[in-house]
């Protein structure tokens, strides 16, 4: 063993285990709907019936996602966000939803939502309002987590809205345990780190102990803009992130927004390439119900999701940034690696980048196979370090590659890609 293969071994023994919340779900980036980013909190069902937000709506996504090929896709979860409830409480004090936009309740929904082989989702708040100013759960927790294990939701997104920040953690902590004590499984999406990061560094031990997602950054719009930020974000804080996801909790980048207004293709492909990278969950906020016919064939697409849903469990990260080209890396079982490279210059048109300059190209000593993803499925077969191979980058696009190693020595880690940072900047100067 050569003396680098000697260091990472015992670099991986020492690391600690990250303890996950112990619910037995999200064993692999979670998968499904929801309402926020395209639906919002439009509760007029009176003059927009067909985009309000009203137990008919999720019917209907959970019929489409049946029957255009999203639940076999992997797509799971329909998911309710804010504004479903009634402004108050019941006699009981537990939570009861608008009683004209789900005259049948949320029971008969989930049981709908189940009878199509899917999940359902709900949203509450651990302050005193939701960030729409809904009731919150603050000082019902355990009711709450009761009412919704008693209407057989399978997934809670718990907001962090009308708190004070010093009492998040014990807020989301407290729910956790409350939602464990119904004995039924539902999956909790947290966002405390994203709340707290304004004040302090959160504790991602402790997140990763309670939540099955957490949110780190601002709320994702229907933009490119929106879409940069929080990979700018991402890559910014990825030495504190990426080592806390794993099998059972994983860093939350937010919805996908592909199949809306703000999004060329290749700005929609970057999306979904980057998130199969950051093995985020992967929930659409689009309208299936007349999505074009492009936009389904990217969030549908097989190889990209199975990227996403490696069984390993590694979040990718940035490993260089050049020229206005990104690469973003993936470490995955079987001795792969998913590489997206890329390209932020949004003037001019595609920009060559030779394959050669990816940071573990190494792993092609001797050889390795590589497919590209997107924007094209194609296979280049065997190749060795010396590839000549050159991929076309559109301005605001992605280029996602699988590289498989074949008999290579060379293991990719986290510790290695960061602590090469700066020789990886010097060697693509040239490009
Ligand atoms: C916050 C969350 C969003 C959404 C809205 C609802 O902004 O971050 O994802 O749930 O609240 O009000």
């Amino acid at each position: 063993m050569d003396r680098t293969v000697l260091l990472l071994s015992v670099l991986s023994v020492l690391r600690p285990a990250v303890v996950a919340l112990d619910n037995g779900l999200a064993l692999k980036p979670t998968m499904g709907w929801l309402h926020w980013e395209r639906f919002m909190c439009n509760t007029d069902c009176v003059n927009d019936p067909d985009n309000c937000i009203s137990e008919r709506l999720y019917m209907q996504m959970a019929d489409v996602m049946v029957k255009e090929g999203w639940k076999e896709a992997g797509y799971e979860y329909v998911c309710i966000d804010d504004c479903w409830p009634s402004h108050q409480r019941d006699a009981q004090g537990r939570l009861q939803a608008d009683p004209d936009r789900f005259p049948g309740g949320i029971k008969k929904l989930a049981d709908y939502v189940h009878s199509k082989g899917l999940k359902l989702g709900i949203y509450a708040d651990v302050g005193v309002n939701t960030c729409a100013k809904y009731p919150g759960s603050l000082g019902h927790y355990e009711t709450d987590a009761q009412t919704f294990a008693d209407w057989d939701v399978d997934l809670l997104k718990f907001d962090g809205c009308f708190l004070d920040w010093t009492s998040l953690g014990e807020g989301y902590i407290n729910m956790s345990k409350a939602l464990n004590k119904t004995g039924k499984s539902i999956l909790y999406s947290c966002e405390w780190p994203l709340y707290e990061w304004a004040y302090q560094k959160p504790n991602y031990t402790a997140i990763r102990e309670t939540c099955n997602h957490w949110r780190n950054s601002e709320d994702v719009f229907d933009s490119w803009n929106s879409i940069r930020s929080i990979l700018d974000w991402t890559a910014k804080h990825q030495d504190i992130i990426v080592p806390s996801a794993g099998p059972g909790g994983w860093n939350d980048p937010d919805m996908l927004v592909i199949g809306n207004f703000g999004l060329s293709h290749d700005q929609q492909e970057s999306q979904m390439a980057l998130w199969a990278i950051m093995a985020a969950p992967l929930f659409m906020s689009n309208d299936l119900r007349g999505i074009c016919p492009r936009s389904k064939a990217l969030l549908q697409n097989k190889h990209v999701i199975e990227i996403n849903q490696d069984p390993l469990g590694k979040q990718g990260y940035r490993t260089a940034a050049m020229n206005s080209f990104e690469v973003w890396e993936r470490i995955m079982s079987n001795n792969s690696l998913a590489v997206a490279v890329l390209n932020l210059q949004d003037i001019g048109g595609p920009r060559k980048f030779p394959i050669v300059i990816i940071p573990s190209w190494k792993i092609c000593d001797p050889r390795c196979t590589v497919t590209q993803i997107l924007p094209q499925y194609k296979e280049f077969g065997v190749q060795n370090v010396q590839s000549d191979i050159v991929f076309s980058v559109n301005p605001t696009g992605t280029a996602l590659l699988k590289i498989t190693a074949i008999n290579s020595r060379f293991k990719p880690s986290h510790k290695l890609f960061w602590k090469n940072e700066s020789i990886r900047r010097d060697q693509t100067n040239t490009l």
